[in-house]
């Protein structure tokens, strides 16, 4: 095998309606919601550049600036949080993405789905390898970061990586689900792919969740497969339909996964990722436990 390409790319979908979480996201998009004290797509771009990318590119609607405000430098509010001496603070704010990193904005003009957000990319990628990374899908761990697990094992293999997760048989309609064969060096390599199937039509119950390391080549396929479950260009036909001539692999990501696209993921997250602030988890626990209490669970 020749040495795989280096990823050097991600892409960060921010387009979508999030009418989930309206009225919340009328105005700001999914997200900028935040877990704690920092918004979903700032993890996300710790992860990527944790995993070493260099690119960032977020796909956003028109309507919505404030991904590019929350990445852009505020010298006001730098100037004040000096002048206060509030220098935890300062430090938390500047230099959230390192000047080294660049950071692209392309707009998704009408929220066509998920796989036409990522075709949006094109112009920027060419047909590089990339990554892509749903911001409201966290995956929680003291290793090494998601994205990163999948660059090792492209380096490794040169194949497209998708990230998944085990879930709950009865669950498959609310995920893209994969079949896999394992081969002899245990790499899970895709055979099938189904976007939210029933239970009884599930090839298995691998959901993917929103990580994602692909060769170029999808795009080829995004602009070709037309409209797919609920009306949308879905990337999971995209992928998909590139399984004829290009193999991908699935990979069950170490650490806990949180759907912060629903209400229930999303303050699961909170809860979890508060007990990582010192200055909270007391608190919070003992609060949990008074809720747990008066709600006869305990
Ligand atoms: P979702 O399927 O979660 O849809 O999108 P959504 O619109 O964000 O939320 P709901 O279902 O209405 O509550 C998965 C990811 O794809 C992006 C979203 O921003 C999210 O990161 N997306 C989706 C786009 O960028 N453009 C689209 O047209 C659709």
């Amino acid at each position: 095998m020749s040495i795989p390409r280096p990823i050097r790319k991600a892409v960060f979908p921010v387009a979508g309606m999030g009418t989930r979480f309206l009225p919340a996201t009328k105005s700001i998009p999914k997200e900028m919601l935040p877990i704690v004290d920092q918004p979903l797509i700032q993890y996300a771009v710790e992860e990527a550049l944790e995993a070493g990318l260099e690119t960032l590119i977020f796909i956003t609607s028109g309507r919505k600036h404030t991904i590019s405000d929350h990445f852009d430098s505020d010298f006001e509010l730098e100037t004040k949080l000096t002048h206060s001496g509030k220098t935890d603070l300062l430090g938390r704010i500047k230099d959230i993405v390192p000047d080294r990193v660049d950071r692209v904005y392309v707009t998704q003009t009408e929220a066509l789905g998920l796989g036409h957000a990522i075709l949006c990319a094109e112009s920027v990628i060419g047909n590089e390898p990339f990554a892509i990374l749903l911001a409201d899908d966290m995956v929680k761990n003291d290793g090494p970061g998601a994205l990163s697990q999948m660059i090792g094992v492209y380096e490794q293999t040169g194949s497209s990586v998708i990230g998944v997760e085990e879930v709950p048989p009865e669950r498959t309609s609310s995920y893209g689900i994969v079949g896999v064969q394992e081969d002899e060096a245990g790499h899970k390599s895709v055979q099938t792919m189904v976007e939210k199937p029933r239970p009884e039509d599930a090839p298995s119950n691998l959901g993917v969740i929103g990580r994602y390391v692909l060769d170029g080549s999808v795009f080829r396929y995004l602009r070709t497969i037309g409209k797919g479950s609920g009306g949308e260009i879905q990337l999971t036909d995209g992928i998909a339909a590139m399984l004829q001539d290009h193999p991908v692999l699935a990979l069950p990501l170490e650490g806990e996964r949180y759907d912060c696209g629903s209400r229930h993921g999303f303050i699961e997250a909170t809860i979890k990722y508060a007990m990582d602030h010192d200055d909270i988890r007391d608190d919070m626990l003992d609060h949990m436990a008074g809720l747990l209490e008066s709600h006869g669970r305990i």
